[in-house]
């Protein structure tokens, strides 16, 4: 773990237009920095930084945060990934704590996995592009293949030589220890009764052409080694094994350099191999990821998941591979992800297509060829159990099984009725295998779920940082918190004059003044706390209320609200909303306003009344909301009718004098 004081410096060092600098082109507008949008295709400018409150926001998305979460939005990095990166960038140490000893020795071993891994990378592609044999085998074969000198150097490929121990003299010799090479699996270890230290060693790639396999951050986990002769007997391509860095289960070939385009095109292309990958890219799709030969797992797909929920699986045209397929799907649409399908011609993959047509032939046959994978399902399937019913039958049920599988009820609904369409059979029918279905399904989850693993959004803080816009509500009760909210936030520290209204200590001989007014001074925060505390008015809204108790304990502790600890705080939902709170006003400033000279009247001289409208606004809202609840309400006898008519009058009365007070109609 990294320790809080690491933390606190990243924090505290970072500045969030310099860390934004690197991957957006920001100008000056006001006091803020806008550019184009780095999340969408935007033409005109809606992403703005404020170097002053150290927070972005993109309006155009509605994703907003601090540098930290910049950095796990843009380049899709964890929270501590994120924070490691920014440490690099202004050379914080980083200082790890609450690690035993074993902990630390495995973190340790991991990294030097991680270390003799991206030697091997180097050292490979340096062989490919510098070594006689590396050039004669290794790199004709990719010309051969249409890989570009761009694309070698892209995907880092390689060669290793066709000798038994080439690289893993190099590696000893330049100093990394033998363990480590066997562990990540580049060296095989084998007894040896007649050498004289009892082993033998030799190179696992021995004669391969190299594909490394990056994470998600782009390091080198592992490799997969495709052999050049037409040898039967040898596997054509052999991979790393599974070690502490490598599981082949939770990789995906090219996520790293597809993460951008997924997140920005909103849709992922699934492929087969490694070929696949590299044409597609160099043809100009970089939204495609390879599962190296096998079903996707599920922790593949969750990777998926945390950047968009489109999945498009492409098919080389031969119809035994698709049917072998069809059944590892339903685990995509059970992670509530939307599939399509897309078959090549027949006899070709993606990667002997892309390099028959041109850059705009496959992005136009990606765009009309793809099909909702139900659909397909449906269709494949009819077209086998045509005049068959009990096979029809079979076939039903299958494709019931995998509309079972969405999470959304409102998705299965409308699936239940086009499958009811094509397969000529009555929607109720289906209905009925699919509720028989659900519930089994719920049972055979609350079964498997797993206690000891922690949920989703400690697993991946960036997807709850994802969620937050939708979930913003827009009713009035919400604003009026919001509203109040962001009062303490900006003003919460500024004292101003407030005026009151009192009952009238005396009356006067003719007149009957029932309020006067009095002034008295008071910090923005101290008044709403004194308010809203008379009143017993508790937020409805969970993050607001939380971010109101911290408030209030940071008034009691120091007497001030301490804004940036609700920007970087650790709860992403709370720093997302008061990003977008603090950003509401800087709207304005992305039109060329200022320059126009158009003055952009100060909120701050008419702080006081600002303070009690949204005060009485939360009252009048409530006290609203309470009229009608009351009115709504179903009686069983008059009694009881009568008692909540008496609450009504009551209430509107407030209401009433409320409105009295401030001179005005609510
Ligand atoms: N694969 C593997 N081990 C094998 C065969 C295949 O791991 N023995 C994986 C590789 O990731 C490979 C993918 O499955 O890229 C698809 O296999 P295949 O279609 O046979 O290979 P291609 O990618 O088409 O490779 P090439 O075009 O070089 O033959
Ligand atoms: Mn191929």
């Amino acid at each position: 773990m990294i320790s809080r004081s690491t933390i606190d410096r990243v924090f505290e060092t970072a500045r969030v237009e310099e860390v934004i600098g690197e991957f957006v082109q920001l100008k000056k507008a006001g006091s803020n920095w806008k550019g184009l949008s780095p999340f969408s295709d935007e033409r005109s400018p809606s992403f703005m930084v404020s170097p002053v409150k150290q927070i972005w926001k993109d309006f155009s998305t509605g994703k907003g945060g601090n540098a930290v979460s910049f950095i796990m939005e843009h380049e899709h990095y964890s929270y501590p990934e994120a924070i490691r990166y920014l440490a690099k960038k202004y050379n914080i140490e980083i200082d790890e704590t609450e690690q035993t000893d074993e902990q630390k020795e495995q973190a340790d071993e991991r990294e030097s996995m991680f270390l003799v891994s991206e030697f091997a990378r180097d050292y490979f592609h340096k062989t490919l592009l510098e070594d006689n044999q590396g050039k004669a085998i290794g790199l004709s074969y990719f010309k051969e293949r249409g890989f570009t000198d761009e694309t070698i150097k892209k995907f880092q490929l390689g060669y290793s030589l066709n000798e038994w121990e080439a690289f893993t003299s190099e590696a000893l010799n330049k100093g990394y220890n033998l363990k480590y090479l066997e562990s990540t699996g580049l060296t095989i270890v084998k007894q040896d009764l007649l050498s004289s230290t009892g082993t033998k060693q030799f190179d696992r790639f021995k004669g391969r052409v190299m594909f490394p396999i990056h994470s998600m951050s782009g390091r080198v986990l592992g490799f997969g080694g495709r052999i050049l002769t037409n040898d039967k007997k040898a596997a054509k391509y052999l991979n790393s094994p599974d070690s502490d860095i490598y599981h082949k289960s939770n990789v995906l070939y090219g996520i790293h350099y597809a993460k951008q385009s997924i997140a920005k095109e909103d849709n992922c292309y699934l492929v087969e191999g490694y070929t696949d990958v590299i044409s597609m890219h160099q043809s100009g799709i970089h939204n495609v990821v390879s599962s190296s030969g096998t079903a996707l797992t599920e922790n593949q797909i969750r990777l998926i998941n945390r950047l968009t929920k489109n999945i498009t699986i492409l098919f080389d045209g031969d119809a035994a591979g698709i049917r072998a397929s069809i059944r590892g799907i339903d685990l995509i649409l059970e992670q509530g992800m939307n599939v399509r399908v897309l078959m090549f011609p027949d006899g070709d993959d993606p990667d002997s297509f892309a390099k028959k047509v041109s850059e705009e032939e496959l992005k136009e046959y990606l765009q009309n060829n793809s099909q909702d994978f139900i659909n397909f399902k449906v269709s494949l399937l009819m077209e086998e159990a045509k005049n068959d019913p009990v096979k029809k039958a079979g076939l039903i049920r299958d494709i019931v099984v995998s509309i079972s599988k969405i999470p959304d009820s409102i998705q299965r609904e409308v699936y239940i009725q086009e499958c009811s369409r094509i397969m000529d059979i009555s929607e109720s029918v289906l209905f009925n295998e699919l509720a028989q279905l659900s519930t089994k399904a719920k049972r055979d989850v609350s079964k498997r779920s797993d206690p000891n693993e922690p949920p989703m959004d400690v697993l991946y803080p960036e997807l709850a940082l994802q969620k937050t816009p939708q979930l913003e509500k827009v009713n009035e009760l919400n604003k009026c918190e919001r509203e109040i909210i962001k009062i303490l936030l900006l003003y919460g520290n500024n004292e101003v004059q407030f005026e009151n209204f009192v009952a009238a200590d005396q009356v006067d001989d003719n007149e009957v003044k029932p309020f006067r007014k009095e002034y008295f001074l008071n910090a923005v925060s101290n008044e709403i706390y004194l308010n809203l505390q008379e009143d017993e008015i508790e937020f409805t809204d969970e993050t607001f209320r939380q971010i109101y108790y911290e408030i209030i304990h940071q008034l009691n502790q120091n007497e001030i609200v301490k804004v940036d600890s609700f920007i970087n705080h650790s709860k992403t939902e709370i720093a997302h909303l008061v990003t977008n709170i603090l950003m509401d006003d800087e709207k304005h400033t992305l039109s060329n306003w200022e320059r126009k000279q158009v003055i952009v009247k100060s909120k701050e001289s008419d702080l006081p009344k600002m303070v009690l409208d949204a005060i009485y606004n939360l009252r009048r809202v409530l006290i609203e909301e309470k009229i009608s609840s009351l009115s709504f309400e179903n009686y069983t006898n008059d009694e009881e009718r009568t008692e909540s008519i008496e609450a009504v009058m009551s209430y509107t009365s407030l209401k009433l004098r409320l409105s009295g007070m401030l001179n005005r109609v609510v």
